[in-house]
C-alpha cells in the first residue's frame, strides 16, 4: 500500500526489489516500507462493522440450545455473537467477546476461574444466582454482575426459578492477544458460599456510604459484585430531572468501583444510560469498542452512517472510532441502554481519544 505523502512509504516494486524481499524472507525478516502504511494507519481502521442482533431472532435459537446440549457437556451453554467483519475470531466487536447464556431451573455451570475479566447482564428469567469467590448473590432481570479476573465463579438457577438468559461479556480475546490468559476448574463442582447472601451489596452498595474502619478492600476490582436494576434505574430517572446529561449519551452513568470511583474492573467497564422521551443525541466517536444491550424501551442508533432500530434486549455494537448517535423513538417513555466496553483499557493505556461531529449540526448524514 503506497502513499504519495512525505514521511510515508512509497516504494514501487521492481524485479530487483522483489528478489531482495525474497532474500529477506528466507531470513524471517522483511522490509518495513512494504507494510508500514498498513500497520501504522492515520487513524483507527477497525475491520469490525456495526451490527445489531435482534433478540426476537436470537431468543428461539438460544432456547433451542436447552435441548441440544447439557451445561455439563458444554461447560457453558452459550450462543456467542460474531462480528461479520472478523469471522473466526470469536469477537463481537474489536477484541470484545459476548454471548447469550441460557440455563433451566435446577441447572448450574461448574465453578472455574480465569485471568479474563467477565461480566453479565441479566436479560430474562428468575431465580438465577452467581457465586464469586464464595460470595453468593441472587440475580434478576436488569441486574449487572461482575466476575473479576482471577476470581472463582459458578452460576445456576434455583430449582424453583425460571429459565434464565443473560449476556456474558469477556476480555479473553484481548488477553489471548497479549498471551496472558489462564484457566482453571475448581476442585469442587460448585463453591461453598461462605458469606451471607448478597453480602457485598449490603456492605458496599449503600448510597454514598462505605464501611469505615476495619480492613480496607485492596483488590484491583470493585467489591460490589452486583449492581441491581431497580436502584440503577431509579438513579437514572432522578438524574434526568436534575441534569441535561451528555449531548452524546443522554443521562449516562458509569458502574463504578465504589472504592476508587473508577471502572468496575481494570480491562472492562460498563455504563447505563437513559434517553428521555423524544431525546436524540448528537454524534461523537472515540477509541474503544462498545457493546450495547437495550434494557428498556425502543429507539435507534446511527452508527457509521447506518441506522439500526432497536427494542428491548437487542444487542448492537459500535466499533472503535465509529461515529455514533442514539435516539429514543418514543415521545413519552424513556429508553435505557446498558453497555460494556474496553474503555478502561483505553484510559489505562493512555489511548483514549474522543471527537465530536462538527458537520450537519452535529448529526451524521445517513449513508446510502
Ligand atoms: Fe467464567
Ligand atoms: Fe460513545
Amino acid at each position: 500500500m503506497r502513499e504519495d505523502v512525505i514521511g510515508r512509504a512509497n516504494v514501487e516494486d521492481t524485479p530487483e526489489l522483489d528478489r531482495y524481499y525474497a532474500e529477506l524472507g528466507r531470513q524471517e525478516s522483511y522490509a518495513l516500507w512494504t507494510v508500514a502504511n498498513a500497520i501504522e494507519p492515520w487513524e483507527p481502521k477497525p475491520v469490525s462493522v456495526p451490527v445489531l442482533w435482534s433478540y426476537e431472532a436470537m431468543r428461539p435459537l438460544v432456547l433451542k440450545a436447552l435441548d441440544m446440549v447439557s451445561p455439563e457437556k458444554a461447560g457453558r451453554r452459550v450462543i456467542a455473537l460474531e462480528n461479520p467483519g472478523r469471522k473466526g475470531l470469536s469477537a463481537c466487536v474489536g477484541w470484545l467477546y459476548t454471548g447469550l447464556q441460557v440455563m433451566r431451573p435446577g441447572e448450574f455451570a461448574n465453578a472455574h476461574n480465569h485471568a479474563s475479566a467477565a461480566l453479565r447482564f441479566i436479560m430474562e428469567g428468575a431465580g438465577a444466582y452467581t457465586v464469586v469467590d464464595g460470595h453468593k448473590m441472587d440475580l434478576a432481570a436488569g441486574d449487572f454482575v461482575i466476575t473479576p479476573n482471577g476470581t472463582w465463579h459458578d452460576h445456576g438457577v434455583d430449582a424453583g426459578g425460571e429459565t434464565t438468559v443473560w449476556q456474558d461479556g469477556l476480555d479473553m480475546l484481548l488477553l489471548n492477544q497479549l498471551d496472558a490468559n489462564f484457566y482453571a476448574v475448581h476442585p469442587e463442582h460448585v463453591q461453598k458460599s461462605n458469606y451471607p447472601i448478597n453480602d457485598t451489596s449490603a456492605v458496599y452498595g449503600g448510597p454514598g456510604l462505605l464501611p469505615a474502619g476495619g480492613e480496607a478492600w485492596s483488590k484491583p476490582y470493585s467489591p460490589l459484585f452486583k449492581y441491581e436494576w431497580a436502584p440503577t434505574y431509579e438513579t437514572l430517572v432522578k438524574a434526568s430531572k436534575a441534569t441535561d446529561g451528555s449531548p452524546y449519551d443522554g443521562i449516562i452513568m458509569q458502574y463504578v468501583n465504589p472504592i476508587t470511583g473508577g471502572p468496575v474492573m481494570k480491562t472492562l467497564g460498563a455504563h447505563i444510560q437513559l434517553l428521555r422521551g423524544g431525546e436524540r443525541t448528537k454524534a461523537h466517536r472515540h477509541t474503544g469498542s462498545v457493546v450495547y444491550n437495550v434494557a428498556k424501551g425502543s429507539g435507534y442508533s446511527i452508527i457509521g452512517g447506518k441506522r439500526f432500530d432497536w427494542k428491548k434486549n437487542d444487542i448492537f455494537v459500535v466499533p472503535s472510532w465509529a461515529w455514533h448517535e442514539h435516539a429514543n423513538s418514543s415521545e413519552r417513555d424513556d429508553a435505557v441502554l446498558f453497555s460494556f466496553s474496553d474503555l478502561p483499557s483505553m484510559h489505562a493505556l493512555g489511548l483514549y481519544r474522543e471527537e465530536a461531529c462538527s458537520e450537519n449540526d452535529g448529526y451524521q448524514q445517513l449513508a446510502h
